[in-house]
């Protein structure tokens, strides 16, 4: 068989067709195999190493016995750092001591690259891991995440999509906040001011005349000064729009997106489920429909007072014997924003309908019907003191081929938090802006 120098000497294409991935280790029992990755782990004795390579696909042990291998193989064995990248050629045994269950018996270990001395850890600072982002996004405990979070929004996507909804782009130059202008960020756009976009929604409204089913997935920018464990300054939404849904369409809709999120999760990624400690029969257990709690019922049940707002404690305490998500709806039209509808019901509120999920996260999707009269949303803008020059075009929209609409907003990260179980909405994306962190 090709020795490992004579690989590492060839074109990398033609190399890259004798590397076994680590994944399909178990379909290579008994014969000779090339793997490479980076030092996951790395162990040594007087007569025998283990060198842990991770490729991305999985992790497998590599023993290299002193007697068996040659003096360069057994220094490279012994002198890697973690991360290091090597290359190693054995035989594929089973092995149940083995992290994956599978082993290389080393007949080659070449160090392809050994680079300096890592700087992480065990049982680093939540800081420090924070500092050194760029290194730590190579951890299983940010693969993972970053893993589940791809399937999580693919399932998402596909479910839109099998309902006849069209995936569009919205601009992330603005020229009006969307969101209430205390958390626009700001940008100089030549000689103008722009804002990073808040919201696609806007956007979306205007393009589902054209198309009656859009969503848009995109990040969102807000200048939160909050330092919770629920906000980020940037952060990706999937933003639903949907012409000719009422707001009670629009509730089934982001009930049945969640709950079928919660079980093809459950359903396809059990293990990735279980590396973060949530039981996939937690996921399992989410049914639909969800109880509908008013804002008045919410204030009954918190010993509030009308106009007090719900924030986070407030969503926490709502939550706390609540087992499954609950939609929290009818907010006073003065705490919510302008293009929100006015609910006939009680005009003194909107149709406005925020989904708590237990477990303490509190709000992980916002939806709402929206204004759909001319007249309505010039009285709205007014009522919350913003221009109407500002929103111009928006405005236009309902002068013509306006119809009844609705939409909503799911948080990515703060869904994923809360599937995963995770301390903080920051594992949730790989390179987390707060307001304290624009590095790495
Ligand atoms: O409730 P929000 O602000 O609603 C909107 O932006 C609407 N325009 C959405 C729509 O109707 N198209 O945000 C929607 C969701 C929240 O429920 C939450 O999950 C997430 O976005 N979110 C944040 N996630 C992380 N960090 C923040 N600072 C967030 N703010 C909102
Ligand atoms: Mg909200």
């Amino acid at each position: 068989m090709l020795k490992l120098d004579e690989l590492l000497k060839d074109t990398l294409s033609r190399s890259e067709s004798r590397i076994t991935k680590i994944s399909d280790l178990r379909d290579h029992v008994g014969k000779e195999v090339f793997v490479r990755g980076w030092v996951h782990r790395q162990r040594a004795s007087t007569n025998l190493a283990f060198v842990i390579i991770r490729d991305g696909t999985g992790i497998v042990q590599c023993a290299v016995k002193k007697d068996d291998v040659t003096e360069k193989t057994w220094k490279d064995a012994n002198d890697v750092f973690l991360e290091s990248v090597v290359y190693a050629h054995g035989t594929v045994a089973k092995d149940e001591r083995a992290p994956d269950g599978y082993e290389i018996r080393a007949k080659e270990l070449v160090t392809y690259f050994r680079g300096d001395a890592f700087p992480i850890g065990k049982d680093q600072s939540t800081e420090f891991l924070l500092d050194v982002r760029h290194l730590w996004v190579r951890s299983q405990h940010i693969v993972n995440v970053l893993r589940f979070k791809a399937y999580l929004m693919q399932e998402a996507r596909s479910f839109l999509d099998g309902m006849g909804f069209l995936e569009v782009q919205p601009p992330m130059f603005t020229s009006s906040a969307a969101e209430g202008g205390s958390t626009v960020f700001e940008v100089k756009y030549f000689d103008k001011k722009a804002y990073l976009s808040q919201t696609a929604q806007l956007y979306s409204e205007a393009m589902i005349e054209g198309y009656p089913l859009v969503y848009a997935f995109a990040p969102s920018f807000r200048a939160e000064p909050s330092r919770t464990p629920r906000h980020l300054t940037e952060f990706w939404q999937l933003e639903p729009e949907e012409a000719f849904f009422d707001f009670e369409m629009n509730m089934r809709l982001m009930g049945d997106l969640v709950e079928h999120l919660c079980h093809q999760m459950a359903k396809k990624h059990p293990e990735l489920l279980k590396k973060y400690n949530r039981d996939p029969k937690d996921l399992l257990a989410i049914k639909g429909p969800f109880e509908k709690m008013t804002y008045e019922k919410a204030l009954k049940e918190l010993g509030l007072k009308w106009g007090d707002s719900i924030g986070l404690d407030e969503e926490k305490t709502l939550m706390k014997e609540r087992k499954q998500p609950t939609f929290l709806v009818n907010q006073p039209k003065e705490m919510r924003a302008f293009y929100m509808k006015i609910n006939q019901k009680d005009p003194r509120t909107v149709l406005d309908s925020d989904l708590l999920a237990p477990e303490g996260i509190g709000e992980i999707l916002g939806g709402s019907e929206r204004v759909e009269s001319y007249d309505e949303l010039v009285r709205r803008l007014k009522e919350q003191k913003l221009k109407e020059k500002d929103y111009r075009w928006y405005l236009e929209l309902r002068k013509y081929g306006s119809v009844p609409h609705s939409g909503f907003g799911m948080g990515s990260e703060r869904l994923c938090r809360w599937m995963l179980k995770l301390e903080t909405i920051r594992d949730a994306i790989p390179f987390p802006r707060t307001m304290n962190r624009l590095e790495p």
